[in-house]
C-alpha cells in the first residue's frame, strides 16, 4: 500500500493557476488502508452552502452531506464544488460537515450581512466549536480538513463606502485569523484557504460602471494578496499542512476563455449546461464542477481526502 508522509504533497498547476500546496511535516506517516473515512469541515457562504443543518442527521457513507439529501441546497442548482469534491473527486470516503451560510460575512461586527439570521464566519465556527468539535467528536487532527472560502460578502457589501478599503481589509482578515487560530485550538491542523474570485465579472456587477467595478476589482486583488501574506504567516509559525485554492486565477481562466471549457460566453446566466453563470451572481453546478475538480484532483489528490 502507498505511504506517504505528508498530507498535502502535491504541487499543482492547472492551466498557469498555482494551486499552492505545502506539506505539514508528519511525524508518522500513514496508510492509505488507515484513511478510508476522512472528515471535512467546510466553512463559507453562497457559494459553498449545501443547506446543512448541524443539529439535523450529521454526515454518514449514505449521505456523506448529512442533510438535506446530497447535494444539497445549493445556489444555483446540482451540485456546488463542496459536492463535486465530496462525491466525485473524492479519493476517500469523505464526510463533509458544510456550516457554509448564503449570504455570510466573516463577523457582522464589521459587515452586517443581508439578513440578521443569517450565520456569519463566526457563528459557523462557534456551531463547529459548540458541537463537531466536542460532541460527538468522532475526528482527528489527522483526518480532518478546514476548508474556508470567505470574502466575497465582506468586499461586496463595502467596496463603495470609500476610505481605506485596504485598511479594512486587514481588519477581516485580524477577524478571520482568530477564527482560524481558535479552529487550530480546537485540534485542526489541515487547512484549505480559499481567496476570493473576481466578482466584478459576475452579471450583476457588470451592470455597474467600468469605474465601479474597477474599484471593486482592486479591492479584491488587494483582499487575496493580504490572504495570501496571513497563510505565511500562519503556516509558518504553525506546524500545520495547508493548501490555497486560487478561485481567482480559475475564474479568470475560465471567464478570458469560455467557449474552451464549454461555456458559451462569460457574461450569460441560465440553467443549461453551456452558462459558466448559474445566476446573475454565481457560478453554476457545470462552473463548480471545475472548481470541484480542480480542488480534489489537483490540490487534494494524494492527500487522503
Ligand atoms: C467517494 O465518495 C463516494 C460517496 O461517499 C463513495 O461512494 C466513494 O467510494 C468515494 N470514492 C473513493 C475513491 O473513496
Amino acid at each position: 500500500m502507498a505511504r506517504f508522509s505528508f498530507f498535502f504533497s502535491v504541487v499543482a498547476l492547472y492551466c498557469g493557476l498555482n494551486a499552492v500546496v505545502q506539506a505539514r511535516p508528519s511525524s508518522s506517516s500513514r496508510s492509505l488502508a488507515d484513511k478510508t473515512i476522512n472528515y471535512w469541515f467546510s466553512f463559507g457562504d453562497s457559494y459553498t452552502d449545501t443547506g446543512f443543518n448541524p443539529t439535523g442527521p450529521l454526515p454518514n457513507e449514505a449521505n456523506p452531506l448529512g442533510n438535506p439529501a446530497f447535494p444539497g441546497k445549493t445556489n444555483t442548482g446540482g451540485p456546488n464544488w463542496v459536492g463535486w469534491v465530496t462525491g466525485t473527486y473524492n479519493t476517500s470516503t469523505l464526510l463533509t460537515y458544510n456550516y457554509a451560510y448564503g449570504g455570510a460575512t466573516i463577523d457582522r461586527t464589521l459587515v452586517a450581512p443581508g439578513n440578521p439570521s443569517v450565520r456569519v464566519l463566526t457563528d459557523q465556527v462557534n456551531e463547529f466549536l459548540d458541537g463537531a468539535a466536542k460532541s460527538p467528536k468522532v475526528w482527528t487532527s489527522d483526518n480532518a480538513l478546514f476548508s474556508i472560502w470567505i470574502g466575497i460578502n465582506d468586499i461586496g457589501g463595502t467596496w463603495n463606502l470609500g476610505g481605506d478599503r485596504n485598511a479594512f481589509n486587514d481588519k477581516l482578515l485580524d477577524a478571520y485569523f482568530a477564527l482560524v487560530q481558535k479552529l487550530y485550538d480546537a485540534g485542526a491542523r489541515n487547512f484549505l484557504f480559499v481567496n476570493v474570485p473576481p466578482v466584478d465579472r459576475t452579471p450583476m456587477i457588470l451592470r455597474n460602471t467600468p469605474a465601479q467595478q474597477a474599484t471593486e476589482r482592486d479591492i479584491i486583488n488587494s483582499y487575496n494578496s493580504k490572504l495570501a501574506d496571513r497563510v505565511t504567516a500562519f503556516v509558518s509559525n504553525n506546524n500545520v499542512g495547508h493548501g490555497i485554492y486560487d478561485s481567482h486565477s480559475q475564474f479568470t481562466q475560465i471567464l478570458n476563455n469560455p467557449t474552451q471549457y464549454g461555456f458559451k460566453d462569460a457574461t450569460s446566466y441560465g440553467s443549461g449546461n453551456n452558462f459558466f453563470w448559474g445566476n446573475d451572481y454565481h457560478p453554476s453546478s457545470k462552473a463548480h464542477q471545475l472548481f470541484g475538480q480542480t480542488v480534489g484532483k489537483d490540490i487534494l489528490g494524494g492527500t487522503g481526502w
